[in-house]
């Protein structure tokens, strides 16, 4: 790997969850399916959908619910999901069998990694980013996703219009991701401050109702990659 590209510091741990029976025999059994390995060199993804159609992304998607939804929605859409938490992928992967996709491939891997080396230039129509993690003490915000330098993978990667759309819980996060966005002269906000109201494409899940009853905001935004 390129000295550039050797991370130190990473928006993520591998925590402990228990991956269940039925998670464990969709990982080994569903992976040839839907699975992609990690590999220093970018993916044909005419070749890995078999077809020419638009394509979304969708980077740590948790257990999946989003990225399921999305991609039994928009069959017409070629949908990537990429996640490091071993349950959350076995937890898609149950989802996709159950739901026979065909239009969805996953990839278990440091998602910064995936977008410097495996995705071609300009080959993304639409990013998801719900909920990254907000690593709120100050010590640690070096360990947020959205960084200038993401950003400038996120850019390489989207096709001009393309959308980008973040979700977060964590207001100082949500304020962090509009500096940073609004730094980069590859993305212009879809509304005057970034902020817009929840998307349809992003399911309200348990984790967010509860955060519902207990007060707490969310804030959404969307972004779109300038052309060229
Ligand atoms: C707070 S969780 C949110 C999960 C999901 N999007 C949701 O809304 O429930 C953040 C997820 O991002 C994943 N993640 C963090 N950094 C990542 C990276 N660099 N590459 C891939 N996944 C990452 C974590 O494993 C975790 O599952």
């Amino acid at each position: 790997m390129p000295p550039e590209l050797r991370r130190s510091v990473r928006s993520y741990v591998i925590r402990a969850g228990r991956t269940t029976a039925a998670q464990q025999r969709a990982l080994t059994e569903s992976w040839p399916r839907f699975g992609l390995d990690f590999a220093p060199e970018p993916l044909d993804l005419e070749r890995v959908f078999g077809r020419r159609a638009p394509r979304m992304i969708e980077i740590g998607f948790g257990a999946g619910e989003a990225l399921l939804a999305f991609a039994s929605e928009h069959p017409e859409v070629d949908c990537l999901g990429i996640e490091v938490h071993p349950p959350g992928v076995g937890h898609l992967l149950l989802g996709a069998e159950a739901a026979d996709l065909h239009n969805l491939r996953v990839i278990a891997h440091d998602a910064v990694e995936v977008l410097a080396q495996q995705i071609p230039p300009a080959a993304i129509d639409i990013v998801h980013i719900f909920f990254p993690d907000p690593w709120p003490k100050k010590r640690h915000h070096k360990r947020r996703l959205i960084q200038p330098e993401f950003v400038a993978l996120l850019a390489r990667v989207m096709a001009p219009g393309g959308t980008l759309r973040l979700a977060t819980d964590w207001e100082p996060y949500a304020h962090h991701m509009r500096e940073v966005l609004g730094a980069s002269s590859a993305f212009r906000a879809r509304t005057a401050d970034g902020f817009v109201p929840r998307p349809s494409v992003r399911p309200l899940t348990r984790f967010e109702r509860r955060g519902q009853r207990l007060g707490h905001g969310v804030w959404d935004l969307e972004y779109e990659r300038i052309g060229v």
